[in-house]
């Protein structure tokens, strides 16, 4: 990749960028997904739940799915707070600011239409996910990445990321439970998009100021967490997560780096500063000892229900 020039500024990248934010974003726009949230859900299928409470026989699930439904969908309703650190660092005027918008309403008719089918389904606890909505939102804890770089490298990986939570987690629900099939198939397909929106811009980053860049990514990657923090017991969730084999160590390192970093192609990117050479040599270590540990947990366990394979 030859870059374009190797020293930008923060406010430089946003500004050289701006083209490349409108020409993803009109691309993201030719090819609309226009779904109905209210079209997905077997409404009929529907109880009261003052005279029919939850219990788990309503919906028999595995622990590790029920948690990936609870913590995903806590995900999404966390939106709002994702959508004031984007505009952060979306100056007046700039296109990432439409994006920004478009981005927040698609995102909004996920946690909708989860709750909705979540709720008609009896999947999960509607109880525990209020509270935990309750904690969660009152909390408004979101990774904040520092610069215009750290951002859309942490976006591309959590947007990769949370197609792969939806994807998996759908492919685990039972087979009679089409509905909700559909739901988070809908939902990974729109992940899907976001995803490639970010993946371009980055790679667009990369073009502008690979230095930048090339730091950013490798701190993003090393300090990578599904988002989630601010969830009640979320260690606890995402242990339960990554032993059902929805989402852990082995799928980050597996469908979600090694396709996002390939796409950058950041063995071949000339034009770097010390630093980022730096960088790019403390990336390459942490993929490794990614890989390694992923190598051990697989020696480590065996049998169907564990998170690698
Ligand atoms: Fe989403
Ligand atoms: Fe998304």
């Amino acid at each position: 990749m030859v870059s374009k020039r190797s020293t930008a500024s923060r406010t430089d990248l946003l500004t050289e960028i701006a083209p490349d934010v409108e020409r993803l974003y009109n691309r993201h726009l030719e090819a609309p997904r226009l779904w109905l949230p209210h079209e997905q859900i077997n409404w009929g299928q529907g109880e009261n739940f003052g005279e029919h409470p939850w219990t788990e026989e309503n919906y028999p699930l595995a622990a590790g799915v029920r948690s990936s439904i609870y913590v995903n969908l806590l995900t999404e309703d966390n939106l709002p707070y994702y959508t004031s650190t984007l505009l952060n660092h979306a100056p007046k005027g700039h296109p990432i600011g439409d994006w920004n918008r478009q981005w927040t309403m698609e995102e909004n008719r996920h946690a909708m239409v989860m709750r909705d089918w979540v709720h008609i389904s009896r999947c999960i606890d509607p109880v525990m996910l209020e509270e935990g909505r309750r904690v969660q939102m009152s909390k408004g804890i979101v990774p904040e990445p520092e610069t215009f770089a750290d951002l859309i490298s942490y976006v591309s990986l959590q947007e990769k990321a949370t197609q792969v939570a939806h994807r998996n987690t759908g492919a685990h629900l039972p087979k009679h439970d089409k509905v909700g099939r559909n739901v988070l198939a809908l939902i990974a397909g729109d992940e899907t998009k976001h995803y490639l929106f970010y993946r371009d811009l980055a790679l667009a980053a990369f073009a502008i100021d690979p230095s930048a860049m090339m730091i950013a990514a490798a701190k993003q990657v090393s300090n990578f967490a599904m988002p989630g923090t601010g969830i009640p017991n979320f260690t606890r969730h995402a242990v339960r997560i990554a032993r059902e084999g929805i989402y852990g160590l082995n799928q980050f390192l597996k469908d979600v780096l090694d396709p996002v970093l390939g796409y950058w192609d950041l063995d071949h990117l000339a034009g770097l500063s010390p630093d980022a050479e730096r960088a790019r040599l403390d990336l390459e270590s942490v993929v490794a000892k990614l890989g390694e540990a992923v190598e051990r947990m697989a020696r480590r366990v065996a049998g169907p229900s564990v998170a690698l394979s």
